[in-house]
């Protein structure tokens, strides 16, 4: 697969545009900002820069002078109301991520993946209600699926409480917009890789666990391995993002976001292994406390967004693993 990325003519409207990312230091985010900056959009980042989450000032490096960063908590209904005002786009990417972390402290994750969430819309109906919204949802949301490829009318029936709150938040998100004509657009996101993930551990996904280990020659381990899943590399998912910011058919719809293949867990690694030229893992039993919030097979039905948004992934599974290693190899030292 070849990348041919023109930029649709109607991206021209993020010149000179208000933009405001919550979780802007972290994975996507900062990915998104970049893509931003590099169309003329006038960006603000508002991130908590919670140690344990993806967020990191080395994500943005080198834009430093071209985005504003808020180092603030989405919990925080007081300063959300001066970023949230004027803007006229927000990306709301902040969230907590770890499956385990939110059945080891699921009070945590409701805050911030709900509650949080619920706050934030209350921000935009009451100072902002023309600002178009662009909600990261989750592929997790779906549980263990009943029949595959999955799409967005396959039951939802999360397996942990993550699944439950980011349910929550964007069930919020399609409430505003029905109710008070939010003009809002939800995006269920698979795995998604790339530069700037977060690598240091399993958090974000054991992918960036996997390639920290490759790259510091340590084996990896891999639970399973016959597990079918897509990934979206990250340059694909922003395509997404912006596409579901500035197309007014996109409001108040969902969208499944897939990947350029389906491959089972083995043939990644595998595929990892080759790329990086040296490498070795190691099949495993699942651990318990995983297997229990594990989802099994996933891959995404995504011809709505397809169809809809004329959305596809440019990026094939290989070509996109081959730059994630060279930029971690790169700049190992920034995400360890
Ligand atoms: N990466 C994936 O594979 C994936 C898959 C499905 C959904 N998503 C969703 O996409 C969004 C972005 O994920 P990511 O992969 O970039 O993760 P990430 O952890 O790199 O980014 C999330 C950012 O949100 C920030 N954040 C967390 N809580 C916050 C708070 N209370 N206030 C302000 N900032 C806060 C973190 O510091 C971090 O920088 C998340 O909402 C996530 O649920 C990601």
């Amino acid at each position: 697969m070849n990348e041919s990325r023109p930029a649709p003519s109607d991206f021209g409207r993020f010149a000179g545009a208000k933009i405001l990312i919550t979780g802007g230091l972290g994975f996507i985010g900062s990915n998104l900002a970049r893509r931003l900056v590099d169309l003329g959009a006038v960006v603000t980042l508002v991130d908590s820069l919670v140690p344990e989450y993806g967020g990191s000032r080395f994500n943005v490096q080198g834009l430093e002078e071209r985005v504003r960063v808020n180092i603030s908590d989405v919990r925080d209904p007081y300063s959300l109301r001066s970023h949230v005002a004027g803007q006229d786009f927000l990306f709301n990417l902040a969230g907590q991520t770890s499956h385990l972390d939110s059945m080891e402290d699921p009070f945590t994750d409701l805050e911030i993946n709900c509650r949080a969430q619920l706050s934030i819309l209350e921000t935009c109906r009451q100072f902002n209600p023309a600002v178009r919204i662009v909600f990261a949802s989750t592929r997790q949301i779906y549980g263990r699926p009943e029949r595959l490829p999955v799409d967005e009318r396959h039951p939802l029936r999360p397996v942990d409480v993550n699944g439950i709150n980011k349910l929550a938040g964007e069930f919020y998100h399609r409430l505003y917009h029905d109710v008070y004509e939010l003009p809002a657009c939800v995006l269920r996101l698979t795995n998604t890789y790339g530069p700037r993930m977060r690598i240091k551990d399993a958090r974000q996904t054991f992918v960036g666990a996997w390639i920290r280990l490759l790259l510091e020659g340590k084996p990896f381990d891999v639970w399973g391995g016959q597990q079918l899943r897509d990934f979206t590399y990250v340059d694909d998912c922003v395509d997404a993002l912006l596409l579901a910011a500035v197309r007014p058919e996109a409001s108040g719809q969902v969208f499944n976001l897939g990947g350029s293949e389906v491959t089972s867990l083995i043939d990644l690694a595998r595929l990892l292994v080759e790329l990086n030229g040296s490498g070795q893992f190691l099949q495993r039993e699942f651990p318990a406390d995983r297997k229990r919030i594990d989802i099994g097979d996933y891959y995404a039905d995504d011809a709505l967004v397809r169809k809809t948004l004329g959305w596809r992934p440019n990026v094939s599974l290989r070509d996109g693993l081959k730059r994630t290693l060279d930029f971690f190899r790169a700049n190992l030292d920034q995400y360890r």
